[in-house]
């Protein structure tokens, strides 16, 4: 059986441990020969790199590891890229969500003027790895979730458009998983799903169980009183999102949403309910950050990962079934951000839209989602306009096209407004985004 050489790129990422952990637990799903991490920030990468060096050698002695900061040596001799980098790390997503809130705006990661600005970052570094995936390792794939994923998507369509890359996101595979729960199935993979969106912004039509049980009345239900909140712990500001859900469901009622349709459709509340000066990316440094790298800190003074505290990454296995569909041609349903092509009949065929897709070894065929009512269509069209603008931004340097691209989100209600804060975001990211003329 063929062994894989996987690069994880972001090596530093704070999800870096639990997918190494969660290949090993996975083997014989999806043997792998070498595992390679790849930053551009060595010592933030040396921290987790030491640990997992660790965890691999006392799991699995056999796999070669290789932590590097050189391209040459991370992107030679690969199967598959699982990137995640966060260019500009948690102290620009930090600027990305105080920037806007200060004018009384949104203030998210991927949502509105922080997504914007996030993207603009992003599209650059993602174009980077995939030019030297696609010297060192022609014949690689790389399974892209850097965010915000809907820009960088389109910015790998219009700039990269024959490169292999695939781009996913967690969170519909998150709130399945709380369907999964309220309906009292062992998986969410019990469950056959219609859903047409965007990335970030999309809706459930359609829930079946194996033999063909439509489960969304119970689902509705159940969102209709609790939103996704199902008893099992998250931290306070998820909870929030899972419960919001119910605000979000009702303004189409047959049809389930995701969670981040909420900074659209609310976000005066999303803004009152933020703290201008201590906002998620706070939340995360004292947080996930604290934890995974304090405990990995520990391995490596303990030269032993006995007792560790590390998971693998459970929610993170769509990552190896994605792999293995490519590798082993499974055909497994999953959902993707892929350019409509029809997928979606009545709406911009060159759009990068989220929808269930059949995976084999030649990459992703989308399935058929037929056509979709106004009130998304038009809340779509929108979107989809600013994450365009967006990138042609990037390509052109173009000032006008971002300011355009800020006007045009919902989150953002004037065109002044939309100009003071990109003239704020424009000195923040001066480090990061092209110069705009
Ligand atoms: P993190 O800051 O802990 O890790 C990101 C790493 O990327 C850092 O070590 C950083 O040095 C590195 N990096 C930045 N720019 C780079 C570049 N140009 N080349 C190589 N490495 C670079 O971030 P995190 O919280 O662990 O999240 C990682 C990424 O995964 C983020 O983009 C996040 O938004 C994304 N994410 C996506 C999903 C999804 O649904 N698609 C889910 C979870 C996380
Ligand atoms: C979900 C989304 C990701 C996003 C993450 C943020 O998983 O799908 O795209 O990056 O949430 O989580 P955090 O804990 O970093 O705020
Ligand atoms: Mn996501």
């Amino acid at each position: 059986m063929k062994k894989f050489s996987v690069t994880i790129a972001g090596g530093g990422s704070t999800y870096t441990p639990g997918i190494v952990l969660l290949m090993l637990d996975n083997l014989d799903k999806f043997p792998v020969r070498q595992i390679k991490l790849y930053d551009n920030d060595e010592a933030r990468q040396k921290i987790v790199a030491d640990a997992c060096e660790i965890l691999i050698k006392e799991r699995a002695p056999e796999i070669e590891f290789v932590a590097t900061t050189d391209p040459e040596t991370g992107f030679s001799d690969i199967d598959f890229v699982m990137a995640h980098i966060r260019v500009g790390k948690y102290e620009m997503r930090e600027l990305d969500e105080k920037i806007p809130l200060k004018y009384g705006l949104v203030g998210q990661e991927t949502c509105g003027p922080g997504g914007i600005a996030y993207g603009m970052r992003s599209i650059g570094g993602v174009i980077e790895m995939v030019d030297y995936m696609e010297k060192y390792s022609p014949n690689a794939w790389m399974l892209n979730y850097s965010n915000p994923a809907a820009i960088v998507a389109e910015a790998t369509r219009r700039l990269r458009p024959n490169s292999k890359i695939l781009n996913i996101c967690d969170m519909p595979i998150g709130i399945e998983a709380r369907m999964a729960k309220i309906l009292g199935l062992s998986s969410r993979k019990e469950m056959n799903i219609r859903y047409y969106g965007l990335n970030h912004f999309g809706w459930w039509t359609d829930i079946r169980d194996q033999e063909g049980n439509d489960l969304m009345p119970q689902l509705i239900e159940h969102v209709q009183e609790n939103g996704y909140d199902v008893g099992i712990h998250s931290d306070g500001s998820w909870q929030r999102t899972f419960q919001a859900a119910k605000d979000t469901q009702a303004l189409d009622p047959k049809t389930l949403p995701n969670t981040y349709l909420k900074y659209y459709f609310f976000p005066n509340q999303e803004v009152e309910h933020s703290d201008p000066n201590y906002t998620r990316a706070n939340m995360v440094i004292d947080g996930r950050e604290k934890n995974v790298f304090s405990e990995c800190n520990r391995i490596v003074e303990a030269g032993t990962s006995e007792g560790t505290t590390l998971k693998a990454g459970d929610h993170a296995s769509y990552i190896i079934d994605l792999a293995r569909a490519i590798a082993y041609n499974t055909h497994e349903r999953m959902l993707l951000i892929v350019e409509n092509k029809g997928a979606i009949s009545n709406f911009d065929e060159t759009a990068m839209v989220e929808v269930p897709c059949v995976v084999g070894a030649n990459g992703p065929e989308p399935l058929t989602q037929g056509e979709i009512p106004r009130f998304q269509k038009g809340l779509m069209e929108q979107q989809v306009a600013v994450e365009k603008l967006v990138v042609e931004a990037w390509m052109e340097q173009s000032y006008q096209k971002l300011w355009q691209a800020l006007t045009l989100s919902r989150t953002v209600p004037n065109a002044e407004v939309a100009k003071q804060v990109l003239d704020e975001l424009i000195e923040a990211n001066k480090a990061y985004w092209p110069e705009l003329h």
